[in-house]
């Protein structure tokens, strides 16, 4: 079952997180634990990165792109993109997603990143003016509360952002809202399987490193489909055991020491998740 945040939980919950992400894009650090090995990795590890990613125009992203990923699955390639469509990317980092989308939609489509934390839309700008995508426009602000017009985007994609909002319903309403009739919701996501340890869920570390934060994919699933969404799919990948533990080993949660890796795996893992806007 879901936790009930209160609302002053909420603002310090956001404040970490903002906090977590401000210091990873300085140092180029891990979100899902510390791992240099995969899920959320930041670690300037472009070779791990790529294995998340199916899509071959990653390849020719500069480093400075791809080793500020902080993602857990490829979102666009689940996304199927083609030219002219307009793509809204929740918590979009350093830029990664939204220039690979960029690609996809070509000169007559655009993309729009939104996050909220100041320093990241600093690095996904500096980036765009490496990358030299003139569809991309990234914007400060909430994804909770998004700055986009009603009924603009055709496809919303997502990379391990959403596990960290402290209102998932609200989320996806407000994706429900900026979508237009037909329009699609294509995400990648840590979801869990069951009660995950309270020491775990109460932990503002875990919650920025993207444990605390996730929901029982059946909630998850529920929350889209009471938001108005149709053909709502969870496709689970699960992630590799040493991955979980070179993550808790590296993790500052003092908890995550006394976790069990091949437990956490099939509690937590990342997942392919669409719905449809009718
Ligand atoms: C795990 S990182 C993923 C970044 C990017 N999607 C990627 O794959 O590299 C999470 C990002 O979401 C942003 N974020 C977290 N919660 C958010 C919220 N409620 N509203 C907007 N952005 C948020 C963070 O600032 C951070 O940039």
């Amino acid at each position: 079952m879901a936790i009930r945040i209160s609302s002053s939980n909420d603002l310090e919950i956001k404040k970490a997180v903002r906090k977590h992400y401000a210091s990873a894009i300085k140092d180029q650090a891990a979100c899902c634990g510390s791992s240099s090995n995969g899920c959320c990795d930041g670690n300037g590890n472009t070779a791990q990165i790529a294995k998340l990613y199916e899509d071959p125009d990653f390849t020719s992203l500069p480093q400075d792109v791809t080793e500020i990923a902080f993602g857990c699955g490829d979102p666009v390639t689940l996304a199927s993109l083609v030219r002219g469509q307009t793509v809204l990317d929740l918590g979009s980092g350093g830029g990664i997603d939204c220039f690979l989308a960029s690609r996809k939609v070509g000169e007559t489509g655009r993309v729009i990143g939104v996050d909220m934390t100041p320093d990241m839309i600093d690095r996904a700008r500096s980036n765009l003016e490496k990358v030299r995508a003139n569809n991309v426009d990234f914007r400060l602000g909430e994804i909770e509360h998004l700055p986009v017009e009603d009924r603009i985007v055709d496809v919303v994609i997502s990379n391990c952002v959403i596990n960290l909002s402290t209102d998932k319903p609200q989320v996806f309403r407000e994706i429900f809202r900026v979508l237009k009739p037909g329009g699609r919701l294509a995400v990648s996501d840590i979801v869990t399987d069951g009660v995950i340890p309270e020491e775990i869920r109460e932990s503002m570390q875990s919650w920025a490193e993207c444990f605390a934060g996730a929901w029982d994919a059946k909630d998850y699933v529920k929350a889209i489909t009471d938001a108005g969404f149709v053909n709502v799919k969870v496709v689970p990948t699960y992630m590799n055991e040493e991955i979980i533990q070179d993550s808790l080993n590296n993790s500052s949660d003092p908890n995550a020491q006394s976790m069990d890796a091949s437990e956490l795996k099939k509690k937590v893992f990342s997942a392919k998740i669409t719905a449809e806007k009718r």
